[in-house]
C-alpha cells in the first residue's frame, strides 16, 4: 500500500474466483432473473476480470455500467480490454479511483448501485486525506439512486459482519434508519434494498 499522504490504492489484481467471492456472478444472475435490461448501474469493485461490465454489455442485457477500481493493475486490464473490444466500451466505463473520494458532482443517477465491498478497504490511510466514511459512501450513492431503484450489498464480504472498526451490517443498520429504502430480501449472497418512490 502507498504512504499515508498518498492514495490508498489497491495493489492487487483480482481474478474471478466464484467459489471464494461469487458476488459479481450472483449480481448478473439477479439482473437476469429480474429482467433488468437497459439500466444504469454503479459498480463498486470491478475486479481485474471486469465481469459485470463485460456481461452487461452483451446485446441481451445492454446495461450501462460505471465501475470503479482502486487497482492500477485492474485499470490497466480495463484499458487493454476496451482497446480490443470497443463494443464493451460503449456500455462499460471503468474509472480508477477511490470510493472514499467519490464526488457527487461527477455522478449521474443510477437504477442500480452495488456496494459489495463496503467497509473492506477503509483505513487510517484513508483518514490521512479525509476520505468519506462508509456511511457517507452509502448515503451519497443512495442519493444518486433513482426512486424505485435498487441498492445491493454482499453478505459474503469479510467485512459484512466482522469485528473490525466498522462492519457493513452496522453501516446498513444506520443507513436504513435515515434513507428512504426498503429491504427487499436476499438473493443468493446478495442483500437487496429498494429505494422508495
Ligand atoms: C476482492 S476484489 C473483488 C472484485 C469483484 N467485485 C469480485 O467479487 O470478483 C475488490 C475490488 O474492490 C476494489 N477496491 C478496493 N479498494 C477500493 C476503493 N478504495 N475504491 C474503489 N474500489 C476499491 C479493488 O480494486 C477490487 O476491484
Amino acid at each position: 500500500m502507498a504512504d499515508a499522504a498518498t492514495l490508498h490504492f489497491w495493489d492487487a489484481d483480482w481474478d474471478l474466483r466464484v467459489a471464494e467471492c461469487p458476488c459479481d456472478v450472483h449480481f448478473v444472475e439477479w439482473l437476469d432473473e429480474m429482467g433488468m435490461r437497459d439500466r444504469t448501474i454503479y459498480h463498486f469493485g470491478t475486479g481485474g476480470h471486469h465481469y459485470v461490465g463485460v456481461e452487461c454489455a452483451k446485446p441481451e442485457r445492454r446495461n450501462a455500467v460505471l465501475g470503479i477500481t482502486a487497482s492500477p493493475q485492474e485499470y490497466e486490464r480495463y484499458i487493454k480490454l476496451v482497446i480490443a473490444r470497443p463494443d464493451v466500451l460503449r456500455h462499460y466505463n471503468c474509472v480508477f479511483g477511490d470510493i472514499y473520494l467519490l464526488n457527487e458532482k461527477l455522478l449521474p443517477s443510477f437504477d442500480i448501485v452495488t456496494l459489495f465491498h463496503l467497509c473492506e478497504f477503509r483505513g487510517e490511510k484513508t483518514d490521512a486525506y479525509r476520505g468519506l466514511s462508509d456511511l457517507h459512501v452509502a448515503n451519497l450513492l443512495t442519493d444518486k439512486t433513482k426512486p424505485g431503484g435498487f441498492i445491493l450489498f454482499y453478505t459474503g464480504s469479510y467485512a459484512f459482519d466482522w469485528e473490525g472498526p466498522m462492519s457493513a451490517k452496522r453501516v446498513i443498520a444506520d443507513w436504513e434508519k435515515t434513507k428512504p429504502v426498503k429491504r427487499v430480501g436476499l438473493y443468493e449472497t446478495l442483500l437487496v434494498y429498494r429505494k422508495e418512490g
